[in-house]
């Protein structure tokens, strides 16, 4: 299942990402101010819900649907940050579930999200050069290698700083 975020889903996600930093420490700049604890969490999901209110970036988690709840599996996001016309796509995994086609699955659902909106034209998936898994999610959703580009310095501790630059059109996707 994937689906924005709530308030209710505050303590599990916490206890998701606290259980991965050192997976998604190497390539997620977000992670460097972590642990968040549960206030900060907290506070971040609210923010997430006012943005989407405002119609801007999209918060979403990638969930097992479980007796006991959901059960969180990773997290995307749909961002208002290239541009206009243009989302950009991003996506962490849970250590656990890597390999499954957690990744492509939900960037292919974002990728139809945004172009149900009538002004997204474009949509965008960025890595660093030598994260050769982010790499797989954008070449087997049919996107375009459309640049390479050097940035003013890294962003995350594995990263060389060489972000590579992925898009589909909604002609394309047509
Ligand atoms: C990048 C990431 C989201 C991929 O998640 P995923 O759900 O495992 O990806 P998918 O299953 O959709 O597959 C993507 C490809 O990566 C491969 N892959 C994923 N994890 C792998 C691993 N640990 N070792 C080798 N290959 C791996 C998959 O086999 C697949 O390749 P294929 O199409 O050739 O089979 C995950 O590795 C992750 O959370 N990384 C840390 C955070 C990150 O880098 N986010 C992206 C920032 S741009």
């Amino acid at each position: 299942v994937l689906r924005r975020w709530t308030d209710a889903d505050v303590d599990v996600l916490d206890a998701a990402v606290r259980e991965n930093l050192e997976h998604l420490r190497p390539y997620l700049a977000w992670v460097a101010a972590e642990p968040l604890g549960l206030a900060g969490r907290r506070a971040v999901v609210a923010a997430w819900h006012e943005a989407w209110l405002r119609g801007g970036d999209g918060a979403y988690g990638m969930f097992e649907p479980e007796r006991s709840g959901d059960r969180p599996l990773g997290g995307c996001g749909l961002h208002a940050r290239v541009g206009p016309g243009g989302r950009e796509i991003g996506y962490w995994v849970d250590h656990r579930s890597l390999g499954r086609g957690l990744a492509r699955r939900a960037a292919a659902a974002l990728t139809a999200a945004a172009f149900a909106l009538d002004d997204v034209d474009h949509v965008e998936i960025h890595h660093d050069l030598t994260n050769v898994w982010s790499r797989r999610v954008p070449e087997a959703l049919g996107f375009a290698h459309v640049s390479q580009t050097v940035l003013d310095r890294a962003l995350a501790p594995a990263e060389t700083g060489i972000e590579l630059i992925w898009r589909t059109t909604r002609a394309e996707r047509r």
